[in-house]
């Protein structure tokens, strides 16, 4: 690569870093992210100790995370530590035996661990590009976990319109128009009562075509700055299909 496309490139880079720590600095997303904390924290009690609840996760994936993103993917595509921290944490809150990570990678060896430990615990690991799925394979096979439904999306869609649902969904799959475009998908996919665990919900262009489809659906959300904040001002948001919504 020439100089100047590599100093093109750093500036651009530095540009959407300052973007976002702008972004990140706005009121409205800080008191957004602590007053959906407290509403999180009256759903789920557990939440009020979330340093204490994650800290054995955190402490048991940091590593395995490190490896991940140095020696297979990289920091910025891979689900953050916080973001797989919080998924795994909220397994252990809800009662979920069909889970689905939409985007594969760290977070299907993350789901797959705790696979391992329990056997009620079915999971699904979709990618859009064929290329990261057989990636996602070899690194599964590395690690000794399971691999069986690991689905390209084509695959996914037609379990869904099958009739399979699932009790969370962790949506982190392709570009962001692709996941705004998935979305009403993603949301028919999971059942009533169920949940969506939205990644890079920090991009605001997203943000705002997600919550409206959300909106549109009659599926609440809420920001999970608060829990999954991280180092590149990254969080998710967690959607709830309502227990009384029409199963499909
Ligand atoms: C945000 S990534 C998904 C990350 C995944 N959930 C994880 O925990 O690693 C979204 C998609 O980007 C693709 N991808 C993953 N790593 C990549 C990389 N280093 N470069 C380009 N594309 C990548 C894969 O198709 C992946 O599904």
């Amino acid at each position: 690569m020439s100089p100047q496309r590599i100093a093109t490139r750093a500036l651009n880079s530095a540009r959407v870093r300052l973007k976002r720590k702008l972004e990140s600095l706005r009121p409205g997303e800080r008191i957004r992210a602590s007053q959906d904390a407290s509403l999180l924290v009256d759903r789920f009690p557990q939440l009020a100790e979330y340093a204490e609840l994650s800290r054995p996760i955190e402490a048991s994936l940091s590593r395995l995370h490190e490896e991940y993103v140095s020696g297979v993917s990289s920091r910025i595509m891979a689900a953050s530590l916080e973001v797989s921290c919080f998924l795994r944490c909220f397994l252990e809150l809800v009662e979920a035996s069909h889970v689905a990570d939409l985007g594969s990678g760290f977070s299907s060896l993350v789901l797959r661990l705790r696979m391992a430990h329990d056997p009620s615990l079915k999971v699904w690991s979709v990618d859009d590009n064929p290329y990261w799925l057989g990636k996602t394979e070899d690194y599964l096979v590395q690690h000794g976990v399971n691999i069986e439904r690991l689905l390209d999306w084509t695959s996914f869609v037609a379990e869904v319109e099958a009739g399979q649902r699932f009790d969370v969904l962790f949506h982190d799959a392709g570009s962001m128009e692709f996941r705004a475009d998935v979305l009403e998908t993603v949301i028919a996919a999971v059942r009533p009562g169920g949940w969506i665990l939205l990644d890079d919900m920090h991009k605001r262009d997203y943000r705002e075509r997600a919550l409206k489809i959300l909106a549109r659906n009659g599926v609440p959300a809420w920001s999970l700055r608060a829990f999954t904040l991280d180092g590149l001002t990254r969080f998710a948001f967690l959607a709830h299909r309502p227990s009384n919504s029409s199963a499909d």
